[in-house]
């Protein structure tokens, strides 16, 4: 792997809501890049958390491979997984038949919609936790100005939780990007050759983070980029917050570390407990 690259400008761009994920090579590079190391790296503290509150039923709700579900199978929990793309499904449900996963329920869900997507299938049903990881969250644009859609995803998230359940969310850190930092090509959840960021403006104002992706294949290098709302740590804190109606416990992890532990951390964690009342 080469270092890391970071060409920061900044220029205006259309919006866009569609899931990058719903292409075919989107989906085959991002499941091969996965930082299979991410598992070594974050499980004692997630099912450390995890086990602490006494969860047990885990709705992996961006599990696009599978992941996270995967580990948290592995780890005796009980999991059911959605995502938007069924193209990442796919990927799920192979590793589902392969490893004979028979309790693990995989479907298809989107988090603007979530309640009811998972009515359809689990009626009644509220989670120990909800994970949104893995630089998922970002995905929501904001083509209306106001953040309401990620404002009902969040608010969903916490429909499906039981009282005192957690939701673990997290983001990349866009300060340090907007501030010039380089976005690094290797991560706690991702290994790739290069990555560059573009930050977007909507009317003057920084909005958007296009990284543009490399990956060098056989066949070449590929290319291909994403585009993520650029969430500030202290304005998505406050989003989550209000999501919850300003009463969870809310810790934030630096690369799964404590803060203040990482100089510049990759990527905020972000642990809700919903209040119990
Ligand atoms: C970067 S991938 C992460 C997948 C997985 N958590 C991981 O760590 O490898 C982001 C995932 O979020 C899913 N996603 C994006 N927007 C979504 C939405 N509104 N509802 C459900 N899934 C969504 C995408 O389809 C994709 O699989």
């Amino acid at each position: 792997m080469s270092a890391a690259q970071d060409d920061q400008q900044q220029s205006e761009e259309p919006h866009s809501n569609g899931n990058p994920y719903s292409d075919d090579n989107v989906a085959r590079i991002c499941g091969s890049y996965i930082d299979i190391r991410r598992i070594k790296y974050y499980k004692d503290t997630l099912t450390g958390i995890l086990r602490k509150h006494g969860c047990n039923r885990i709705l992996d709700a961006a599990c696009g491979t599978g992941i996270d579900s995967m580990m948290l199978i592995e780890e005796g929990f009980k999991v059911v997984s959605v995502d938007d793309s069924e193209k990442m499904l796919k990927y799920a449900l192979r590793a589902r038949e392969e490893k004979k996963y028979d309790e693990w329920i995989i479907e298809k869900g989107n988090w603007e919609s979530l309640p009811s997507d998972l009515e359809a299938f689990l009626p009644e049903i509220q989670f120990d936790a909800i994970f949104c990881l893995g630089n998922s969250f970002a995905h929501v644009l904001d083509e209306h100005g106001d953040q309401r859609t990620q404002k009902l995803c969040l608010k969903n998230f916490n429909k499906c939780l039981k009282p005192g359940g957690l939701l673990f969310i997290d983001h990349r850190n866009f300060d340090d990007i907007l501030n010039g930092g380089s976005v690094p090509n290797h991560s706690i959840y991702y290994d790739w050759h290069q990555i560059k960021s573009t930050v977007m403006l909507d009317s003057g104002k920084p909005k958007t983070v296009t990284l543009q992706y490399y990956v060098q294949e056989n066949t070449g290098m590929i290319e291909f980029s994403l585009s993520l709302y650029l969430h500030k740590l202290e304005n998505f804190t406050k989003m989550l917050d209000e999501a919850f109606d300003n009463r969870a416990k809310h810790d934030i992890y630096a690369d799964f570390k404590p803060m203040g532990q990482v100089p510049v951390p990759g990527f905020y964690i972000h642990v809700l407990e919903k209040s119990k009342e």
